[in-house]
């Protein structure tokens, strides 16, 4: 992948840049948590997006991106915004680092990824990353991680119409080899678990499936776990986000909501318990307690938060029948990947029912990506 950028790169600029890199991410337990203010476990995966990058001396970007072979060209004001979608990305982390007093000037880039789009695995918070942690070196700018990570969510949310929490961002950002990270999104503090769960292997089942609506149904979630969180604050005003209310106090406000909201709420408190159960789990040794929690988050994504879909539902049947320990769907929801933990004997007979089974049912096959958790964001050469 490298090679190609370099070679475009040289084609199109004939020069040569600095190169940096961003993971997508997976995510243990925990989904949807992040804007309510409660606990993620995502970790950095080794896919991701590559940039070479140079300073052109302008005032302007010009960018090509080999995946969809596009090209774009655009001013840094705020009225300069660019037509596509994948430009909109890097015109955004701009704007945001110089909403911030960031110093930044026009370059010349190429990038690609291996992050599959649409899987649930955050390829737009790599390509964030990438450009945040890249801009922040090549100008100097001494931002700090943590507000690397904001520039990339603030980008969704003021140029491409994602009301996201922090998870995707933070995770392509702090990744580190070899282990999960457990946030609280309230406090932002957060902590590295070493995973290596030995005699079981992570593998995530792309359903192929990618909603076209998943942004507005996404944000839809969040404006009713605002609005569960707004009704509670009447009677406790201490409650800023769920992640401060328990199901005692959403109860007491169930008839001032719409049943949806109760739903969604109800979803959020039980999974911020579970994230914190499955911390407990893991620093045992216990798997079975951690593949459990999973099967309950997917069935509250499926049921509560309605966020899965027909096929996710299938993938996550079969792995209950093969006796997978853990499976769930992963991210955002709407189509995507499963994840599941699954026992190392288990693991080929499992792969191959579900390939099978899923083909009969959908006239096609899942891809299956097994997971190396890794390093985050970090400049290539
Ligand atoms: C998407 C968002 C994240 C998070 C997940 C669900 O990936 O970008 O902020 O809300 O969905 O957990």
């Amino acid at each position: 992948m490298q090679e190609t950028i370099r070679k475009k790169f040289n084609e199109l600029f004939q020069s040569e840049g600095s190169v940096y890199a961003s993971p997508g991410r997976i995510n243990l337990i925990g989904e949807h948590t992040d804007y309510n203010g409660g606990f993620v476990f995502p970790g950095a995966i080794d896919k991701g997006m590559i940039a070479e990058i140079k300073l052109n001396g302008t005032d302007k970007v010009r960018a090509y991106s080999v995946d969809l072979e596009d090209y774009a060209e655009f001013g840094l004001n705020e009225e300069d915004a660019p037509e596509a979608s994948w430009a909109r990305y890097i015109f955004g982390v701009c704007r945001e680092i110089i909403k911030r007093g960031g110093k930044t000037g026009g370059f010349d880039t190429v990038f690609a990824g291996d992050v599959p789009l649409g899987a649930g695995m955050s390829s737009s918070a790599a390509l964030e990353s990438t450009y945040a942690y890249a801009l922040n070196d090549l100008f100097s700018l001494g931002i700090d991680k943590f507000e690397l990570a904001k520039i990339g969510q603030s980008t969704e949310h003021n140029y491409c119409e994602v009301k996201c929490g922090i998870m995707d961002q933070f995770a392509s950002v702090f990744g580190k080899a070899g282990s999960l990270m457990r946030l609280d999104c309230r406090s932002l503090e957060y902590e590295y678990y070493p995973f290596k769960p030995v005699g079981y292997k992570l593998v995530l089942l792309d359903s192929v499936v990618k909603h076209e609506l998943a942004s507005s149904a996404y944000n839809k979630r969040r404006e009713s776990c605002e609005n569960a969180a707004a009704a509670i604050r009447k009677n406790h005003p201490e409650v800023e986000f769920l992640r401060d209310a328990t199901m005692e106090m959403l109860n007491e406000v169930k008839d001032d909501i719409s049943e949806e909201d109760y739903m969604r709420a109800e979803y959020v408190i039980e999974e911020i318990q579970r994230v914190l159960d499955v911390c407990d789990a893991l620093q045992k040794g216990d798997y079975e307690t951690v593949g459990q929690k999973m099967y309950e988050t997917h069935h509250g994504m499926s049921k509560l938060y309605e966020v899965s879909c027909e096929e996710l539902d299938f993938l996550n049947d079969i792995a209950k029948k093969c006796g997978v320990t853990g499976s769930r769907v992963m991210g955002g929801g709407f189509g995507g990947c499963t994840i599941n933990l699954v026992k190392e004997d288990k693991y080929d007979a499992f792969v191959a029912e579900a390939f099978s089974a899923y083909k009969e049912k959908f006239g096609r096959e899942p891809k299956l990506y097994e997971v190396v958790i890794s390093d985050g964001a970090r400049k290539l050469c």
